[in-house]
């Protein structure tokens, strides 16, 4: 059985003692209603980190980073490295974000570098992929999605790749309030789990999580994840509502 997993992303929201109050209360839910059907993780902005691992030390949630560098050290002001963030208690990083992709430029390449050097560093990796609009609209999104996997994670190691998480992130879901209907979510995992299937093979692929993300709400998320190759759901704006995100935690 795969790991069911919904991750909040908080993106840039929250100043230091907003987060941590956030996340004590979102660990307290859990401690008294522990959800052990999916791991909850939250992945909030670097200074919340270092705080998180004493305030959620009893396990009922984990946490993560949204971003890593893609050297591992030395002179790259403004920088976070893997390292960095695996040595606040943290367990995974987000990468390859479709903002990171377009405000940052942050292409294949770039890309490759970071998931190799997080899973490197003990990180687990929350990969995202996923189309613009323009390319679902012009029948290229699996051709899109395929390149993205293949140029940013198909250089890893089977041993690397039992540390990766896939997102599924439709660019034209995110923040827009439009969500991928069950069938073109269910279509693109199995999709996805396909090409892993031909690289690393079927009974690999059958372990490896994919998550959806894209406007998730606790309207839509348990159609979504009833859906055989969606293992859980990305979260960004409804993981800054507790109520929402728990809901959303026990769709799953
Ligand atoms: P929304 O849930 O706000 O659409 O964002 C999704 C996302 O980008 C998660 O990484």
């Amino acid at each position: 059985m795969r790991k069911k997993i919904i991750a909040g992303n908080w993106k840039m929201n929250m100043d230091l003692s907003e987060g941590l109050d956030f996340a004590e209360s979102i660990n307290n839910y859990f401690r008294e209603k522990p959800s052990d059907r999916a791991e909850v993780i939250l992945c909030t902005p670097f200074i919340h980190l270092a705080g998180l691992s004493g305030l959620l030390k009893d396990g009922k949630i984990v946490f993560g980073a949204q971003n890593c560098a893609a050297e591992s050290s030395g002179a790259y002001t403004g920088e976070v490295s893997a390292s960095m963030i695996k040595s606040t208690g943290a367990q995974y990083v987000i990468t390859g974000h479709s903002e990171r992709r377009t405000y940052y430029h942050e292409n294949d390449k770039i890309l490759n570098k970071k998931a190799a050097l997080a899973v490197k560093c003990g990180l687990k990796v929350i990969f995202c992929c996923g189309e613009v609009l323009q390319e679902r609209e012009e029948g290229t999104h699996f051709s899109v999605v395929r390149r993205q996997l293949e140029a940013g994670l198909f250089s890893l190691s089977e041993e690397e790749f039992k540390q990766i998480i896939i997102a599924y992130e439709p660019v034209w879901a995110i923040g827009t309030g439009l969500t991928a209907t069950p069938d073109q979510a269910q279509e693109m995992h199995k999709y996805i789990r396909d090409l892993i299937s031909e690289k690393y093979g079927k009974n690999f692929a059958d372990q490896v999580s994919i998550l959806y993300g894209g406007s998730c709400k606790p309207s839509n998320a348990a159609e979504i994840f009833s859906r055989a190759d969606v293992d859980g759901g990305l979260i960004g704006g409804a993981s800054l509502k507790k109520e929402d995100f728990c809901a959303i935690v026990e769709a799953v």
